[in-house]
């Protein structure tokens, strides 16, 4: 069965240079925080063309410090979209301050700048703007420079590639989770900003607020990113553009052999993290392309406001079409070392798909 990625396949690309690497860090005694962190920042801040870039531990972390040194913490709300991986909501919650949901648009699967516009409140300080899927959603306008500017972070664990500056938001997360476009050897994320003080804020904080040995001005804890982690996504993301033109390639391919599919919708910049789109007979569907020898996985099951740790908190909120998409999504195969004898097969087993009827 064809899977929706294989690991095994991008390791194998890096392993002989990385082995190199590996034996030179090994034997170099500086196994955190060292040149190999400080180079893949100054290589990533330079591919996303922002100013800063901090390595952190995950992606988990990069939202969470972001916030944090972003100000954002007790008696604050963030808007966050319904429907996203988990962790955007937990970071927040990490952070100290409160998740409130904002409901996805029908054919993005992102919120827009109307629906976080309309659920501002007085207590709003910040909104998570999620480009799931690697999807580039529209960001709010930030009001004023000032107090009740709204203080805009981005979720880029899924748009890694497809995400280029200049800026408008306050500091973007990334994740690089080994399935993400740029993925490492473990965990890891970063924040990426053109806020000075914001990146001085989360580098004190990936070393539990330590402004020199022993001396902690800020509450946190460990977020550290490896020297091994940073050298294997050093040797990736020259590769990155690439990859990701691959994945727009395989998307437009599918696209294409089965137009009558309701796709997530398309744009230019789209990093294609995942391909997907929605069917109302979504285990049969699925049943047929496993016949075809196609693996497919659901990204999620869930909306926020139907996850057990999640639901008496959200019990409140009313996301319809985030819970529309979490019943109807399925994400097909789509990684850059694919064949092209997979992507056929992949294709012509979505065209003989039967396609929902008007709804
Ligand atoms: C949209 C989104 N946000 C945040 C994360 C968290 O990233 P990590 O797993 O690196 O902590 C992920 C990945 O799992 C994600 O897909």
């Amino acid at each position: 069965m064809l899977p929706v990625v294989d690991l095994s396949r991008r390791g194998a690309r890096y392993a002989d240079a990385f082995a190199a690497d590996a034996c030179r860090i090994a034997t170099s005694g500086q196994f955190l925080l060292g040149p190999e962190l400080d180079a893949l920042e100054r290589e990533l801040a330079t591919y996303v063309g922002a100013r800063f870039a901090v390595g952190v531990a995950s992606g988990a972390g990069a939202l969470q410090l972001a916030l944090e040194s972003a100000g954002i913490g007790r008696g604050d709300d963030v808007l966050i979209p319904g429907f996203t991986a988990v962790p955007t909501a937990s970071a927040v919650l990490a952070a100290g301050a409160r998740p409130v949901l904002v409901d996805v648009d029908a054919d993005t699967a992102c919120v827009t700048p109307a629906a976080i516009a309309a659920a501002r409140t007085p207590a709003t300080r910040a909104a998570i703007v999620v480009h799931l899927y690697g999807y580039i959603a529209d960001l709010p306008t930030r009001l004023s420079e000032g107090p009740d500017d709204l203080i805009v972070i981005e979720d880029v664990a899924q748009a890694t590639g497809a995400h280029r500056g200049p800026l408008t938001s306050t500091a973007a997360a990334y994740s690089f989770y080994p399935t993400k476009n740029l993925g490492g050897i473990g965990d890891g994320g970063a924040v990426l900003t053109d806020d000075e003080t914001i990146a001085a804020a989360v580098r004190r904080r990936r070393v539990h607020g330590m402004t020199e040995l022993y001396r902690h001005e800020d509450v946190s804890q460990n977020f550290r990113m490896s020297e091994l982690e940073s050298a294997w996504l050093r040797l990736a993301l020259p590769g990155l553009d690439d990859d990701v033109r691959a994945r727009r390639r395989i998307a437009a391919t599918y696209r294409s052999a089965a137009p009558h599919l309701r796709w997530q919708q398309s744009q230019e910049e789209h990093g294609y993290h995942l391909c997907v789109f929605r069917s109302r007979e979504r285990e049969a569907d699925r049943g047929r392309l496993a016949d075809a020898g196609v693996g497919t996985a659901i990204h999620y099951p869930a909306a926020l406001t139907q996850q057990p740790a999640y639901r008496a908190m959200f019990a409140g909120s009313h996301c319809p079409e985030s819970e529309a998409w979490a019943r109807e999504c399925v994400s097909v195969p789509c990684f850059p070392e694919m064949t092209d004898d997979e992507i056929a097969l992949v294709a012509d087993a979505l065209a003989s798909l039967p396609g929902d009827e008007p709804a």
